[in-house]
């Protein structure tokens, strides 16, 4: 199938532009696992071509409407869903659910069956991902996860698409991930171990990404001929091509933060550290972070302020492939 760019408005003349979709999406993005290789490759040539030319995409989801809910604080997923879908002529409504849970006021699923008779889609960032299958299962829109405690679908995407833009291609490069085997973990793991980038996680003892995780990814590892390795201690960094990190406290988990705290010294990406990841060609590896940073624990100030940190250009994809993924989800349902 194949989505086709209109006119742009405005007398602009543009050439109209087909895009091919390397398979099927399904419905709903709740998971990395929900994607394949070649869907993942289409939303990456997508992304490119609306960053490169973003005037021939204005207006292609026009009259389309999408709720955001959000459970969590946001700065990146918030602004870069609702600028990014106004960009391509859609109307945003903004359900803040900071103060109210979802289901309390009333049922997940009657959420659902409202939303649907109005909106288009649903982007939902949540406590729990049972809610979000709860809403996928009750909507006949499509459900896009915007965080869950188990994955960062979109984040991973923008990860991944920043690493290509910057390496030029994702097979057989080593992606190393410090830190907290947690959602942005967990989607990273799946979305690594599909594009064929060998990945090693190092978290303390404790913390390691969760099992069933781990399982789909090596799963997806074995098709794709990626590696993944768990470990223990930083020795697992030498020679990658990037290093991640994220918050060693997670929303929701301000109740452990001591604990957490304690548990992670040594965990601290520093110059240091990111000179034992180099690998030794193209200038030593980059660094990745999703964001928020908390400067100072997880990362220190002259390594996210280097140059070869990439932080603000993940940020910024983040709206490039989300409106791919939009597009795509919104011309699949064909509403
Ligand atoms: N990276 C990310 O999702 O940031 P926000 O929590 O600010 O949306
Ligand atoms: N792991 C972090 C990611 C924030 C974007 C969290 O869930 O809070």
């Amino acid at each position: 199938m194949s989505l086709v760019m209109k006119q742009i408005p405005l007398g602009v003349q543009t050439e109209t532009k087909p895009i091919a979709f390397h398979g099927h999406i399904g419905k709903d993005l709740l998971t990395i696992s929900g994607l394949s290789t070649g869907l993942v490759e289409t939303i990456f040539e997508t992304a490119a071509a609306w960053k490169a030319e973003p005037a021939a995409y204005h207006g292609v989801l026009s009259g389309k409407s999408v709720v955001m809910l959000f459970e969590k604080p946001s700065l990146r997923t918030r602004v870069t869903f609702d600028i990014g879908l106004s960009k391509l002529g859609a109307h945003v409504v903004y359900l803040d659910h900071g103060q109210q849970r979802l289901g309390e006021r009333e049922s997940v699923k009657d959420y659902a069956k409202n939303l649907e008779r109005w909106a288009d889609a649903i982007v939902a960032r949540v406590f729990s991902h049972d809610v979000l299958d709860e809403l996928a299962e009750n909507a006949s829109i499509p459900v896009v996860n915007a965080l869950s405690d188990l994955e960062h679908p979109c984040q991973a995407l923008a990860d991944l698409f920043t690493l290509q833009e910057r390496l030029g291609t994702l097979a057989g490069r080593k992606l190393a991930y410090v830190g907290d085997g947690n959602n942005v973990c967990h989607s990273l793991l799946l979305c690594s171990a599909m594009l064929g980038v060998n990945m090693s996680v190092v978290t303390p003892k404790g913390f390691e990404p969760k099992y069933h995780v781990v399982r789909q990814a090596l799963r997806l590892a074995e098709q794709s001929g990626a590696t993944i390795t768990l470990s223990n201690t930083l020795d697992a960094i030498a020679g990658h091509d990037a290093v991640y990190t994220d918050t060693w406290v997670s929303m929701g988990q301000g109740h452990q933060e001591g604990l957490r705290k304690d548990s992670f010294v040594g965990f601290q990406i520093d110059d240091e550290v990111m000179a034992m990841a180099s690998n030794g060609i193209d200038g030593g590896a980059v660094f990745l972070h999703c964001l928020p940073a908390h400067r100072g624990e997880e990362v220190v100030d002259t390594v996210i302020d280097a140059s070869y940190s990439l932080v603000y250009e993940q940020a910024e994809n983040r709206m490039h492939v989300q409106n791919a993924l939009m597009m795509m989800l919104l011309s699949e349902t064909g509403r």
